[in-house]
Order: C-alpha cells, then structure tokens, then sequence
C-alpha cells in the first residue's frame, strides 16, 4: 500500500554548546539514528515515548522544520528539501503545533480565512468554508468572531485544527494537542481528529504523553532507542 510520508535511515542530532574549559568543540546530543517509519492517508497515529526522547524533533522533521543530518523525509516517494521545504510545508502540511499555531489578535474565523489564503486554497466559497470547518470542529458559533486570545484552551484547540485543516493539506502533525485539557474535552479533540484522518483521507501524526490519546489511534508509533517503531502496522 502507498505511503504518503516516510523517514528512511533518518538521523539528526543536536549540537550542545559547552563551557570551554570543558571540552574542545561541540558535543552532540543523537535523537534519531537510522530511523525508519512510513505513514499512510486514512489513519492517525500516536506518536510515543517519555519526554525528551525526540517526538517534537519528529514531527518537525516530517513537517520539514528541520532537515536530517543523514537519510531522507519523504512525500510521496520524493525528498521533500529536493521537493523544497517551503512548498512541500504550504501545500502539504497542517500544523497543531503550540508556538506555531494561532494569531492571537485575530478572531477563530479570520485564523481560518488567512489559511486559506496563505494556502491559495480555491474553494469557491471562502467564508461559508471556513464556517463549515469551525462547525465541524464543533466550536461554538458565538466564539467565531471572538479574539482566540479569550477563548480557552479546548476552544483554541478547535480552532487550531480548523486552521491547520484549511489549506486542505493531505498530512496533518500535531504536538500534544490535548496537553492541558480535561479528559471530556480530550475525547472530543480526538474524536475531531479521527474524522479528519477517517473521513477525509488525511494522514494525522500526532506526539501525546496521553495514555487516553494512545488508546485511540489506529497506531502507535513508539520513540525507542533513537528508532522509531510502528505496533499494529503490517508492512
Ligand atoms: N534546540 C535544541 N537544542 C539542543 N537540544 C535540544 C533542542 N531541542 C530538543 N533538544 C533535545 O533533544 C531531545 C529530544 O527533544 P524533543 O523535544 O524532540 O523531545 P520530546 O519527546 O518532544 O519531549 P517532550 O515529551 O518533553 O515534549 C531532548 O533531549 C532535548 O533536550
Ligand atoms: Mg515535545
């Protein structure tokens, strides 16, 4: 079967400053060493393991935010810096990320009108888009014209992923997206999700530390190592 994302023998590391009387030059903190994963449009996956074991450097390596220092992101079977990061992340990513995320001085509508527009997504209706996208995350409709600034952290989530989902992107990555939230408000969140990577063909990937978030992925993708490894996945 077809994937749409794949990391192959991806490493990267980090480079950690020291003092100089420690030590000449740089030490290097791996993350990742020969990592192999493959993901497919249709499902959400998990993204596991305890902190600090490299699941944000992950995603930000799908997400082209970071280039490996060896090995290759994929897209369909293409190198995605070959391809050109900046396209490859315009029309093909939706970010939930928390620093990436909404512009707190506009309201939830406009954060998802600018999408579409930063996108150049064509759909033929900007306005009644965007409200079908914020009514699919079931976002109150008295909270569209609000400031997200005043919204709390479940309506913000909502909205985030209206956002991310406006440009019509096929791959979705999410950093805890449910961090802060209450278990009821979790489900939903997810349960948003699911309908995107289930109904719409989309690929979801997201990080969690949530052991709720985990049990309701279709897969698990577990930081081992500085490997990653896919459970439930036959290849
Ligand atoms: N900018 C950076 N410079 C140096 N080291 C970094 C940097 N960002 C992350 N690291 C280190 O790389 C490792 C992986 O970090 P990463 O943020 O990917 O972990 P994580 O699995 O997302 O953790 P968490 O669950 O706490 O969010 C950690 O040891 C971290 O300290
Ligand atoms: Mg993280």
């Amino acid at each position: 079967m077809d994937h749409v994302l794949e990391l192959r023998d991806v490493s990267y590391y980090y480079k950690i400053r020291r003092p100089r009387r420690v030590g000449a030059g740089q030490a290097r903190a791996d993350v990742l060493i020969n990592a192999n994963c493959a993901f497919r449009r249709g499902y959400i996956y998990a993204l596991v393991g305890p902190s600090g074991t490299g699941k944000t450097t992950t995603l930000s390596l799908l997400g082209a935010l970071e280039a490996p220092k060896s090995g290759q992101v994929l897209y369909k079977g293409m190198d995605v810096w070959e391809y050109g990061a900046a396209k490859y992340r315009r029309d093909h990513i939706g970010f939930v990320f928390q620093e990436y995320n909404l512009l707190n001085y506009l309201s939830a509508y406009q954060n998802v009108i600018a999408a579409i527009e930063i996108a150049k997504n064509d759909v033929a209706d900007r306005k009644e888009y965007a409200y079908g996208l914020l009514r699919d995350m079931q976002l109150d409709e008295a909270l569209f014209h609000k400031n997200v600034g005043e919204l709390s952290g479940g309506e913000q989530q909502r909205a985030a992923i209206a956002r991310a989902l406006a440009a019509n992107a096929d791959i979705i990555l999410a950093d805890e997206p449910t961090g802060n939230l209450d278990d009821e408000t979790a489900i939903e969140i997810i349960e948003a999700f699911k309908r995107v990577a289930h109904e719409s063909d989309k690929c979801v990937i997201m990080a969690t530390h949530s052991g709720l978030v985990k049990s309701h992925a279709d897969y698990v993708v577990s930081v081992k190592g500085q490997g990653l490894h896919i459970d439930n996945l036959i290849y």
